[in-house]
């Protein structure tokens, strides 16, 4: 979708959509909104009438803004209305979420061109760069769908035109390059949703791979894709046992390397859990929901995404990206409860469960990234564990970090992207969880409860002193059909992409976080 500011009013342009923003009025105050008269006069009073039904509040109700749609009388398309909620509780994402409605509320109905008048967005708690940015965004990821697959497809909008209108007194030039900046990362999020979203038997770890080389090629990132063979070289035994089951679709751990803007300085390092499909292995899961495990991917495909970003926006420090990428499936080559393996860094994990297997090989992308590049800090990002969509829902992920620095810098970005997340602590309790009899560490153990964060202290092993921070993103990394009613309308059916826009924002303001 491309996205156009436009200074002329939104009512003088024909899209074949206008949409603007109505806030709900106080319960005794029904004065009608002084925002809406040019568009009550253009529909000769009907909004006006609407109004004095009561058929339009400006209400929210299940998290989703009324829609009230009025046809031109001059035959230039639709006015709509979409309800932001009381003023007082406006916020970025409120806006973001209502556009995304306005253009998910398009589909089917032959509409290729969205205006939002954008004067209707702006209250007191959210300002005009913050408004537009809401506005593109949730424009551009609410358009989205995965259609790869379908013959027929709906159709998608293909233009949304963010109008200023004559009078409005913000510069231009400032909005343009604003608009310009959250537009390139939200494409980058399409593009990394459109990979999180293939299937098994396509995105295989090999595929991943190929899809880091083009990447590398076409934004001038250093790639290095290790195959089984170097692996084994290298003493990756956590991927290669988790990988080992799949003959068809061997592991492969990719390295990518963007040397980082002007002021650069700090390291930053992204690894991301890729298991290209979880079925659990040889203590196999059972076959309900099975097909979500295509989505255990998602943190690789993250860091993908982050690099992508980061050399696309030339974030200032410079970003390494690990992504290990393993089929996880039973067979006769397949790892075994039981067995022992040794990490990259040396140390020995027990394996009690083949189904938690991104601990086993986040610790040889956690130890090869720390030896190798020396990072500033370290950023993961996995689908790890059930229990953090248990603890948190599907909205919010679960934020483990050995730094506050990081962690603040961390959750400070997450509201800015409006992905959320919430940090849960640390202790010697979940250190000692991990401890193993016959191994330095164990990948499960009989207590049922707090596995989020026995599953972090297994990967602090990996990393030593190095701050660090870790992202269990299962719930927010994809919706499915039973969930996404209750998600915004910018998180479309499948792969959200969760993590990119958080830690890009994070990457842009690493300077604020230290020298
Ligand atoms: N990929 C799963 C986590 C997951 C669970 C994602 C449910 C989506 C939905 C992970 O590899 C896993 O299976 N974790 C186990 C760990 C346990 C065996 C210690 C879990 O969370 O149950
Ligand atoms: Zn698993
Ligand atoms: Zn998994």
């Amino acid at each position: 979708m491309k996205v156009q500011v436009d200074r002329r009013d939104g009512l003088t342009a024909a899209a074949d959509v206008t949409a603007s923003g109505v806030f709900e009025r106080p319960e005794k105050d029904d004065t009608f909104p002084r925002s809406l008269l040019r568009e009550d006069e253009l529909l000769q009073g009907l909004i006006k009438a609407a109004w004095a039904r009561k058929e339009v509040k400006g209400k929210r109700k299940e998290l989703r803004g009324e829609i009230t749609v009025f046809h031109r009388p001059d035959g230039k398309g639709r006015i709509l209305l979409v309800g932001l909620g009381p003023r007082s509780k406006y916020t970025v994402d409120i806006a973001r979420r209502a556009a995304a409605e306005v253009v998910k509320g398009l589909k089917g109905k032959g509409a290729r061109t969205v205006a939002f008048c954008l004067p209707s967005f702006v209250a007191e708690n959210v300002r005009s760069e913050a408004a537009i940015a809401a506005l593109a965004e949730g424009a551009i990821l609410g358009n989205y769908e995965f259609q790869k697959y379908q013959s027929t497809s709906e159709g998608q909008v293909e233009e949304a035109t963010i109008h200023l209108g004559e009078e409005f007194s913000r510069d231009e030039a400032t909005l343009k390059r604003v608009v310009a900046a959250q537009t390139a990362l939200d494409d980058v999020v399409i593009w990394t949703r459109e990979i999180a979203n293939l299937p098994a038997d396509t995105a295989s770890p090999q595929r991943l791979a190929e899809e880091a080389i083009a990447l590398g090629k076409e934004a001038g990132l250093k790639v290095s894709v290790f195959d089984e063979k170097k692996l084994a070289e290298m003493g990756c035994g956590g991927i290669l046992a988790v990988g080992g089951g799949s003959t068809a679709h061997p592991p492969r751990m990719v390295v990518l390397e963007y040397s980082g803007g002007a002021r650069r300085g700090r390291t930053v390092a992204v690894v991301g859990k890729g298991i290209t499909f979880d079925s659990g292995g040889i203590s196999i899961k059972e076959a309900a929901g099975m097909q979500e495990m295509k989505f255990d991917k998602s943190g690789a495909v993250a860091v993908l995404g982050i690099l992508r970003a980061a050399a696309t926006l030339k974030v200032p420090p410079r970003v390494i990206g690990v992504m290990c990428c393993a089929e996880n499936v039973p067979s006769g080559t397949a790892y075994r409860p039981g067995d022992v393996v040794r990490s990259f860094n040396g140390k020995t994990i027990e394996i009690l469960n083949t189904d938690a297997e991104g601990r086993v090989v986040l610790s040889d992308g956690l130890g090869y990234v720390v030896k190798q590049y020396h990072p500033d800090e370290v950023i993961d990002l996995a689908t790890l564990t059930g229990a953090q969509r248990v603890a948190l829902g599907d909205d919010t992920g679960g934020l483990i970090s050995n730094d506050d620095r990081l962690a603040q810098g961390l959750l400070a970005a997450s509201a800015l992207a409006g992905e959320p997340l919430w940090r849960m602590p640390l202790t010697d309790y979940h250190r000692e969880l991990v401890k193993s009899e016959i191994a330095d560490v164990r990948n499960e153990n009989w207590i049922p409860y707090a596995r989020m964060l026995t599953a972090a202290a297994f990967l602090e092993t990996f990393v030593g002193t190095t701050p660090w921070a870790h992202l269990d993103i299962v719930g927010p990394s994809w919706t499915n059909a039973s969930t996404r009613k209750w998600q915004p309308a910018y998180q479309n059916k499948g792969a959200t992409a969760f993590g990119v826009r958080l830690v890009t924002r994070y990457l842009e303001a690493a300077p604020l976080h230290g020298s």
